[in-house]
């Protein structure tokens, strides 16, 4: 497979994806910068071998112009943490755009505007696809967070253009790929998270590889309820119930230990300042919320990773954007980040908590992929990365 350093970089103007999908506050500061800063290994390397570096990404999902989520705060963040010029184009294939990646020199870098301004990407439109491709010799993918969708940018152009991915989509590849065909036993993983549905297909694949299944947060409710328990008015996926029956029955029969939450912080109202009471997590009253797992679960959580050789974790235990009910969250990074073996945290919120929390460095892999990394350990190939790897061998700079 191409990578990279297989190719002569020197004078070219390379088209690089990444994901700068950043959180920001009301007033466009960068919350967190995880995302730019690991794409830094990439960026520094094209540039210090001579290469005239367009890069792209989308932020949010603006539906066209919304200059709200313009690229900009983005790029000034860029320039202080790179040696090099760091250009903006105030559009995309339009003439400031067309103008700057003319003028630009070797190790430089222009950001284009937000890529999602223009309809043509999300719908892969060719037209679109054939004028970024315009702009470039060679394209680069390292947006392993948007990997999953098949956009102009992360997919189209990459049928255009002689290509390979960068050093972070092959990290987060590799370390995803190795978890789901040689992790170490015992092999934990522990899910979490809002929206059941995102999680289903990964419940289905992991059943089939992991010693232990810890599901909590937002996606527990549902299970508890299926195994006959009460759980008041928490959040309950009414049409996964006979899907979370099966998958308990499914666990029973592969020899998988299911840890559900033993007991629960809830409120009579979602709010940060409710008055939170604790229950078992299977007798919450009928009139109240459940919000984030209780000590007897943080306790039981951390016994059963404790000696793991493999632990994986996406999704939050709780309300985490609440103060009183990010408890649990916090807890369980914390643990994780005492854990011995290999420690794994993907899915957005959960390795935002992990980073906030000042504990990434003490976890094996932290996924930039929030949808790209579940996407993975549900099975799939992602759309980003096959197409890749598929024509990456076959167009390299050298035939061209
Ligand atoms: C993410 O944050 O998961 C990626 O940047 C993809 O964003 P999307 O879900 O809007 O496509």
């Amino acid at each position: 497979k191409t990578t990279i350093k297989d190719i002569d970089l020197k004078g070219k103007r390379v088209l690089l994806r990444v994901d700068f999908n950043v959180p920001q506050d009301e007033s466009g500061k960068i919350i967190d910068d995880n995302r730019i800063m690991e794409a830094l290994a990439t960026i520094n390397y094209l540039s210090e071998h001579g290469a005239k570096i367009v890069a792209c990404s989308h932020l949010g999902r603006p539906k066209g112009i919304d200059k709200k989520l313009t690229l900009k705060p983005v790029a000034e963040r860029l320039a202080q943490l790179v040696k090099f010029p760091v250009h903006f184009a105030e559009d995309i294939i339009g003439t400031d755009a067309k103008a700057k990646v003319k003028a630009l020199k070797e190790g430089e870098v222009l950001l284009l505007e937000n890529i999602r301004f223009d309809e043509g990407e999300e719908k892969n439109d060719p037209k679109f696809a054939k004028e970024l491709a315009s702009f470039a010799d060679i394209y680069i993918n390292d947006a392993f967070g948007t990997a999953h969708r098949k956009h102009a940018s992360t997919y189209g152009v990459a049928t255009l253009l002689p290509n390979a991915v960068g050093f972070l989509m092959g990290k987060e590849v590799k370390v995803i790929s190795s978890i789901l065909t040689e992790a170490k036993h015992p092999f934990v993983a522990i899910l979490g998270g809002a929206k059941i549905a995102d999680k289903i297909p990964v419940v289905e694949n992991l059943l089939k590889k992991v010693d232990t299944l810890i599901i909590v947060g937002g996606v527990a409710y549902t299970f508890t309820v299926a195994s006959g328990g009460k759980v008041g008015k928490s959040m309950v996926d009414k049409n996964n119930i006979e899907f979370a029956k099966k998958m308990l029955a499914e666990a029973k029969a592969n020899n998988v230990k299911i840890i559900l939450p033993i007991d629960n912080i809830a409120a009579q109202e979602f709010k940060a300042d409710a008055k939170f009471k604790k229950f078992k997590a299977d007798e919450i009253p009928d009139d109240y919320i459940g919000m984030d797992i209780g000590p007897k679960t943080v306790k039981a959580i951390k016994k059963e990773i404790k000696d793991a050789a493999t632990v994986i974790w996406c999704g939050s235990m709780g309300v985490y954007e609440f103060p009183k009910t990010a408890k649990g969250t916090k807890a369980a990074v914390k643990a994780l980040a005492a854990v011995k073996g290999f420690t794994f945290v993907g899915g957005g919120d959960s390795a935002a908590a992990a980073i906030q929390l000042g504990y990434s460095k003490r976890i094996n892999h932290v996924s930039t992929g929030g949808g790209a990394s579940l996407e993975m350990l549900e099975g799939k190939i992602l759309p980003g990365v096959d197409i890749i790897t598929e024509l990456g061998a076959k167009k390299t700079v050298a035939e061209k």
